[in-house]
C-alpha cells in the first residue's frame, strides 16, 4: 500500500484517479481549493478509512508524507483559467514547485498533469512530443499555456539539480462523467445544451478538429506512467488520435440525446488552436502498449447519462 497525495483531487480528473487509486488498496490524500472541483464528485468517497480530504491552496505549500505525487490542481477551462490568470500561474508555478518540495522531502515519484495547450497553435500535426509549440506568450491562453510549460521546466530542473523522480505526461481534451456542469469545455457544452434543448454553440466555421479522450483511458495512462521505469521521465502524449470537427461532434451529441437543438456560429476567440491531435507512438512503447479503448460515440453515451441524471438532481430537467 502506497500513500499517493493527488493535488486537485476534488476535480473532474482527479476524482476518477482517487477512485481508482483507492480501489487498487492504496492510501488517498486528496488536495484541492474547490476553484473547481467539487466535494459532491468525492464526497462517496468519505467514508473510506483510506482516504483524506484536505482543504489546501497549492499556492501556499503544504507537508505531508507521500511515496507518490500527482499534480493536478490547476484550472483546466478556458473560462475559469482567464477568470484570475495571475492566480492561474501561481497555481501552476507556485504549485509545481511546492508539489517539487514535498517530493523532494519525501524521495517520492512525482507526475505533473501537463497539457497539449504546451504545443499552442501547432503547425506540426500531429503532435509528437519532440515539437517545441507555437504559443503567444500574452494571449488570452498565456496564463495557462506558460504556466504549465514553466511547471515541465521545473520538473525538469529538479530532476537535473535534486535527481527527482519526475514524470510529466501532456494530456489532450479528456471528457467524461464527474466534468462541472458550467465546465465550459465543448463536450460538456455540447451535451447540456442539447439536453436543455438550447442553441448548440460553435465558434468558427466548425470545421477545426480536436481530438477527444475518454477519462477511463487517461486514469490507464496516467497510472501506467507513474509505474513506468525511473529512466523514462516524459513528458508524453497521452490522448485519443481520432480526429472530429466541431461540426461531426456537435451532430454525434444531437444524434445520441435525441435533442431538438439547431447549431448557432459565434467568432472564433483569439488564439484558438485550429487543429490538434496527440502522436502517441512513445506511449505505446513506453508505457506497456497504452492506448485508449473507448470510441467516442461510447464515451459520449456514457457522459450523456452523467449529465442527465446530474440536470435532473439539480432540478433543471425532468
Ligand atoms: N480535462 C482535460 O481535457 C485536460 C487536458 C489537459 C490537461 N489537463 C490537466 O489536468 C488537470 C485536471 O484537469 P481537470 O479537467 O480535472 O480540471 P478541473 O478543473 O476539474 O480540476 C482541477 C482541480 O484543481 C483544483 N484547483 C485549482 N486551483 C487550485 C489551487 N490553487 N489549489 C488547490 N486546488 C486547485 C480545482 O478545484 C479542481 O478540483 C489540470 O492540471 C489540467 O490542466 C486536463
Amino acid at each position: 500500500m502506497k500513500r499517493i497525495v493527488i493535488s486537485g483531487g476534488a476535480g473532474f480528473i482527479g476524482s476518477h484517479l482517487c477512485e481508482r487509486l483507492l480501489r487498487e488498496g492504496h492510501n488517498v490524500v486528496c488536495l484541492d481549493n474547490y476553484f473547481t472541483g467539487c466535494r459532491e464528485n468525492i464526497e462517496h468517497l468519505l467514508d473510506d478509512p483510506n482516504f483524506e480530504l484536505v482543504e489546501h491552496d497549492l499556492i501556499d505549500p503544504y507537508h505531508t508524507e507521500a511515496d507518490e505525487i500527482y499534480n493536478l490542481a490547476c484550472p483546466a477551462s478556458p473560462v475559469y483559467y482567464q477568470h484570475d490568470p495571475i492566480k492561474t500561474i501561481k497555481t501552476s508555478v507556485l504549485g509545481a514547485i511546492h508539489m517539487l518540495g514535498m517530493a523532494k522531502r519525501n524521495g517520492a515519484r512525482i507526475l505533473q498533469a501537463s497539457t497539449s495547450e504546451v504545443y499552442g497553435d501547432p503547425q506540426v500535426h500531429p503532435q509528437p512530443e519532440s515539437y517545441w509549440g507555437n504559443v503567444n506568450p500574452i494571449g488570452l491562453r498565456a496564463c495557462y499555456d506558460e504556466g504549465k510549460r514553466c511547471a515541465e521546466s521545473l520538473f525538469f530542473s529538479y530532476r537535473m539539480q535534486h535527481g527527482l523522480n519526475v514524470k510529466i505526461i501532456r494530456i489532450f481534451n479528456t471528457y467524461g462523467p464527474k466534468m462541472n456542469l458550467e465546465d465550459g469545455r465543448v463536450v460538456s457544452n455540447f451535451i447540456v445544451q442539447a439536453l436543455l434543448g438550447r442553441p448548440i454553440t460553435i465558434y468558427g466555421d466548425g470545421s477545426q478538429t480536436r481530438s477527444f479522450q475518454y477519462v477511463d483511458d487517461l486514469i490507464e495512462g496516467m497510472v501506467r506512467m507513474m509505474a513506468s521505469p525511473d529512466d523514462f521521465l516524459g513528458p508524453v502524449n497521452i490522448g485519443n488520435p481520432g480526429e472530429f470537427t466541431m461540426l461531426e461532434l456537435a451532430g454525434l451529441v444531437i444524434g445520441l440525446t435525441g435533442s431538438g437543438s439547431h447549431i448557432e456560429f459565434k467568432p472564433l476567440p483569439e488564439d484558438d488552436p485550429h487543429q490538434r491531435r496527440p502522436d502517441i507512438t512513445l506511449a505505446r512503447e513506453h508505457l506497456g502498449g497504452w492506448q485508449p479503448t473507448v470510441q467516442l460515440e461510447e464515451g459520449l453515451r456514457k457522459t450523456i447519462a452523467y449529465f442527465e441524471e446530474l440536470l435532473r438532481k439539480h432540478g433543471v430537467r425532468a
